[in-house]
């Protein structure tokens, strides 16, 4: 496949860029043209269009341009992630806001618990939120529903056949991974009682309507996925999950990323291993 020979020009990144953003969010500035380039180089050769203005009418009106737009989502998005990833935050998860909300709802005579991560890649934060909820001990007999979503079609398929490899393990004590996991073929496959509590689906995090079916949750997990937005991104996002939330729920975002300037409808609530954000 020939791909050096091909050059984005200023306009036609404009385009894209545009394009990728108004879809989903992703933020490229000034200096990311030649990302962008790389990236989509081989799309170009593989549809054998000539340059990246055919390809950008390509992604426009093509008959299969919703198939070429996840590809797109696929090379672009990062998808980074591995299991007990942050580990005072999820202390601060386990040992005290679990706690809190079986103590609150079962005072309330409620039995169910609904947690969302949203941008949950190959699944290790959901399935990693489920391992802590069974080691809580707190919700046998509840109503457990614990919803992965991603924008990569190509990152779900791999959470829902929850097999993982060595670096999805880097930060998992073995006691854990030999608890919930079984061995197969060189990988470690996650256990049904685990699995039971996990499902994902598909959604973009820019699309309202399809967020608002999700009706109300508990707890937002959001890490490191706001980060690849710009300031107007991130707080419609941010907006999605303050719809979400039950009043008093909380939402764990990366410990880089922080609600400064984006959002007054949250304060920092401070716990023994960190803070997070509660919905006021
Ligand atoms: C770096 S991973 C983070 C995974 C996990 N939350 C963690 O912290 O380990 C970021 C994920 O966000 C997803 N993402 C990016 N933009 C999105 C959007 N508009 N809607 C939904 N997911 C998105 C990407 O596909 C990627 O899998």
């Amino acid at each position: 496949m020939i791909t050096h020979e091909l050059s984005l020009s200023d306009t036609t990144y404009r385009l894209l860029k545009e394009f990728i953003y108004r879809h989903c969010g992703l933020f490229f500035d000034d200096g990311n043209k030649y990302l962008l380039e790389r990236r989509l180089a081989n799309r170009v050769a593989l549809h054998q269009l000539r340059d990246f203005q055919e390809y950008y009418y390509y992604l426009m009106y093509d008959k299969n341009r919703a198939e070429e737009l996840n590809a797109v989502i696929d090379i672009l998005t990062i998808n980074e992630t591995y299991f007990f990833r942050e580990v005072p935050q999820l202390k601060a998860f386990a040992e005290e806001i679990l706690p809190e909300i079986a103590e609150a709802k079962g005072r309330a005579g409620e039995r169910s618990l609904r947690i969302w991560s949203a941008g949950c890649s190959t699944g290790e934060e959901p399935h990693t939120v489920a391992m802590l909820v069974l080691d809580s001990g707190l919700f046998a007999g509840w109503e457990v529903e614990i919803f992965g979503s991603d924008i990569s079609h190509r990152v779900l398929k791999i959470a829902r056949k929850g097999e993982y490899g060595p670096s999805s393990f880097r930060c998992t004590d073995p006691l854990h991974r030999d608890k919930y996991f079984t061995p197969v073929d060189g990988k470690w496959r996650i256990i049904d009682p685990v699995r039971r509590l996990v499902h994902f689906g598909y959604l973009n995090l820019f699309d309202s309507s399809r967020i608002a079916l999700l009706g109300e949750v508990d707890i937002v997990f959001c890490r490191n996925v706001i980060i690849y937005f710009d300031k107007e991104g991130k707080k419609k996002v941010i907006t999605e999950f303050e719809n979400r939330l039950k009043t008093g729920g909380y939402l764990l975002l990366g410990h880089s990323e922080s609600l400064m300037n984006l959002s007054t409808a949250f304060r920092l609530k401070h716990f023994k291993h960190d803070m997070v954000y509660q919905k006021a």
